[in-house]
């Protein structure tokens, strides 16, 4: 029986080991973590991330096939395969603050792996790291291997969160890149075989370590930059009164260019985005290339600009000052059907609106009061855009209130920014919520979920992303 040990509990490591537990019965998965809190949520009915059908996969497969433990080392030494899933956060100090990895988690898990393995074993790279980061992590190995071989395999995650149980059900490919050396081949067929239990043959791509490693962080680039694009257009479809919707239809009708990823938004978030970008970006510095990392960082920056130009919108609209206004935010998780905040734009709107004094009311149906405030209290690392905001002071968490319902969110405000695209909100009762509120009553549609027409017929001032632009806003002061 071939045994499997992921280390990280997390938002990749979970969900992945639990759908190759499903599909695979004759493997034993067993996920382990430093962080007790995390394993026995696993252990729960109450699973610490929240992610459509995941609950249905746990519970067919733990304690069959599917185990979730702290025992770190008896199960990495038990294991034939070895998956590391541990974060690595962008480094906030030292040489390449702001945009290098930091790889602290991923070194301390290699040398624990040389230090209790007492057979061989194949190591999985699944979390993102910067191109070579298999390099060091072979190093790391074979220095304190004591006759060990160990395999050193690139295995990129491409699930998105929210999707991930049907993205690994179903993924458009799976990559594994490995040595081009028999043992390196022979450790990739393996990997391969786990996977070859539900993925059709044609769909399990191998390449070598460099390019399976590089083919991560340029997906993600690539995903990002097309939402980066259709951004800067809805600024030039609001200057001109152009549809950024129909605009992006007709764009992506182009079977060169596709339709997905052209939805406009308040700018994309989530772990990994800015992070495998800023990662790319010091890449190529490090390589010599500072007109490619321009070119990539460029889709961060109008990322930014996209977040504060929606905060200037906000204040401009409501005669250039929200100080002491109830303004409500609906959503605060990066994306809809998750809990997750990691990078969130909501984070930097939210501070902006604070930073013009406004009392905010915060209603997500899966984030909590507690990540919400621990969110708005982190001071974020400004890499070299000023968007981000100093950590809030006290008096400005006073300012903040997070309500378990749209309706009391949304009682007595001025303005509601709509900040996730949360199916609810497109089917809430708007005529009850404009009786409730001050007047003129403003929404900010940063997804583009509700109907500006519909909701102008109730009474309300529109700002919806990239469309034309309601006659108020119009005349309100031009935005920077
Ligand atoms: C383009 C648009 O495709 C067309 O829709 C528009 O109406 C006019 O402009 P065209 O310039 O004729 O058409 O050729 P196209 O096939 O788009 O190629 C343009 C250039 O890009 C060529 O030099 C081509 O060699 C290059 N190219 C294209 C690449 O370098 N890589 C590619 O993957 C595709
Ligand atoms: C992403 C990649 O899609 C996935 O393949 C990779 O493994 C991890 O990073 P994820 O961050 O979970 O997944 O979510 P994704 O659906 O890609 O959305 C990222 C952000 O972009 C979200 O904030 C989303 O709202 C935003 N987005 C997405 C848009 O603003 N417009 C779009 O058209 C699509
Ligand atoms: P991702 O979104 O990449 O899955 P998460 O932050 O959700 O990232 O998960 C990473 C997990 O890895 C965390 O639960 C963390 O406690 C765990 N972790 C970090 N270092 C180690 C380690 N050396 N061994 C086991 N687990 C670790």
């Amino acid at each position: 029986m071939v045994k499997i040990c992921c280390l990280g509990a997390g938002y990749v490591g979970g969900p992945t080991m639990a759908v190759i537990a499903l599909k695979c019965p004759s493997i034993e998965v067993v996920v382990v973590d430093i962080s007790v809190s995390r394993i026995s949520a696993w252990n729960s009915d109450q699973l610490p991330i929240y992610e459509p059908g995941l609950d249905d996969v746990v519970k067919q497969c733990r304690g069959r096939n599917l185990f979730f433990s702290t025992d770190i080392e008896k199960h990495v030494s038990e294991a034939d395969i070895i998956f590391v899933s541990v974060n690595t956060p962008t480094k906030t100090r030292g040489l390449g603050a702001g945009k290098a990895a930091d790889l602290t988690y991923w070194e301390s898990a290699a040398r624990m792996i040389a230090n209790v393995a007492k057979s061989d074993k194949i190591v999985v790279e699944k979390s993102t790291v910067p191109v070579k980061t298999a390099e060091a992590i072979e190093k790391i190995l074979t220095h304190n291997s004591k006759g060990i071989n160990f395999q050193i395999l690139s295995n990129p995650e491409f699930l998105a969160e929210g999707t991930a149980i049907q993205d690994l059900f179903k993924p458009d490919r799976v990559l594994i890149g490995g040595r081009e050396t028999p043992e390196g081949r022979k450790a990739v067929q393996a990997l391969k075989d786990v996977y070859a239990n539900w993925v059709p043959e044609d769909r399990i791509l191998t390449t070598n370590l460099w390019s399976a490693e590089l083919s991560k962080l340029a997906a993600n680039a690539f995903l990002a930059q097309r939402i980066s694009s259709v951004n800067a257009i809805s600024a030039l479809c609001e200057a001109t009164g152009a549809n950024v919707s129909e605009v992006a239809y007709s764009v992506g009708k182009d079977t060169r260019i596709g339709p997905k990823f052209l939805n406009s938004s308040v700018g994309f978030g989530g772990s990994c985005f800015q992070k495998d970008i800023l990662n790319l970006v010091y890449i190529c510095e490090c390589n010599g290339l500072p007109e490619v990392a321009n070119y990539w960082k460029q889709v961060i920056k109008i990322n930014d600009y996209q977040k504060s130009r929606f905060v200037n919108r906000v204040v401009s609209s409501m005669f250039n000052t929200v100080a002491g206004k109830k303004i409500a935010v609906l959503g605060f998780a990066f994306k809809k059907d998750t809990g997750d905040t990691r990078e969130t734009p909501a984070i930097d709107v939210c501070k902006g609106l604070l930073g013009d004094k406004a009392k905010i009311s915060i209603y997500d149906p899966q984030v909590t009061e507690d990540q919400i405030q621990r969110d708005l209290a982190m001071n974020k690392f400004d890499w070299d855009h000023p968007v981000h905001l100093q950590p809030m002071s006290p008096t400005a968490v006073k300012q903040v209130s997070v309500t378990w319902d749209a309706y009391e969110a949304t009682k007595g405000a001025h303005g509601i920014c709509i900040l996730t695209e949360w199916d609810e909100f497109k089917s809430l009762d708007y005529k009850e919520i404009y009786e409730s509120m001050q007047k003129p009553a403003f929404i900010f549609d940063g997804r583009n979920v509700v109907d500006p027409e519909k909701l102008r017929e109730i009474g309300f001032i529109v700002y919806s992303i990239g469309k034309p632009l309601d006659p108020w806003l119009k005349d309100m002061p031009a935005v920077a």
